[in-house]
């Protein structure tokens, strides 16, 4: 079932996610060659208390930080950790907060220092996905038309849309229906309506859309070893459209 959510509930998740948007903000400008992903992950929970909210992810089914920091081929849920982040890395930060009884949900993905002309597209194909299947958030049209649009525009730029993982409606839970894919068909689905609040969460690699899970039982990684990318914003659909609630103005 699809909880649709209130003009006042839009506004409570707004004021989680425009806490997510700046947390991410803060650590894209810490973002350089020599910081390791562990002090990102202080940082955001520091942060994030600050102002009152608690960190989503941390002991969600037992996941141990508040950020998820993927670098390179990792794609999702890259634990942090003391490594440390090299010029021509990229690294994915993905974060959530709970405010007022309600989630957060967005990343980004950032270059470290300067990166490859390659690596480049693919984060730049990545955050325009994400564009294109908000762009498709409206009510009357269907769950397919988002998932649909983003596939083609990563297919286009010769990279691959991942399977495993989806985005995901969000509120009271970080994961609420309906699953989102990345991958789909125009006018299927479930239809769309005012009161979604939904999270888009395009992963796209650079080579094949096969992943595995590390023996951490969290690390998500390209099966062929090469990059991927990975960008997230909590949306409401409203009768004016769809709203990013997770934008940083
Ligand atoms: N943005 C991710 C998601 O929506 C983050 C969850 S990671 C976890 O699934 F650590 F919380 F599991
Ligand atoms: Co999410």
């Amino acid at each position: 079932m699809v909880i649709l959510k209130s003009p006042e509930e839009i506004e409570t998740i707004r004021g989680a996610n425009q806490i997510v948007a700046e947390i991410l903000s803060e650590l894209e400008k810490m973002i350089k060659p020599g910081i390791t992903t562990r002090e990102l992950d202080r940082h955001s929970e520091m942060l994030t208390r600050k102002r009152g909210a608690k960190p989503a992810f941390k002991g969600y089914r037992g996941y141990p930080f508040s950020l998820c920091a993927s670098v390179n081929a990792e794609v999702v849920h890259g634990m942090p950790s003391d490594r440390i982040l090299r010029e021509g890395d990229i690294v994915g930060l993905d974060f959530g907060a709970l405010y007022k009884g309600y989630y957060g949900d967005a990343a980004i993905t950032v270059p470290v220092g300067e990166v490859s002309e390659e690596a480049k597209k693919l984060i730049r194909v990545t955050e325009e996905c994400l564009y294109k299947g908000i762009e498709q958030a409206r009510s009357g049209q269907r769950l397919g038309d988002i998932s649909a649009a983003i596939q083609k525009h990563v297919e286009n730029a010769g990279f691959s849309v991942v399977r495993d993982f989806v985005g995901h409606g969000i509120g009271k839970t970080l994961h609420e229906e309906p699953q989102i894919p990345n991958y789909g068909i125009e006018k299927r689905g479930i239809e769309l309506k005012a009161g979604m609040v939904l999270a888009i969460e395009p992963m796209v690699n650079q080579g094949g859309w096969r992943v595995r899970v590390m023996n951490d039982g969290w690390t998500v990684v390209t099966a062929d070893g090469r990059l991927s990318a990975h960008f997230e914003h909590s949306i409401a659909i409203t009768k004016n459209g769809p709203v990013i609630l997770s934008r940083i103005h």
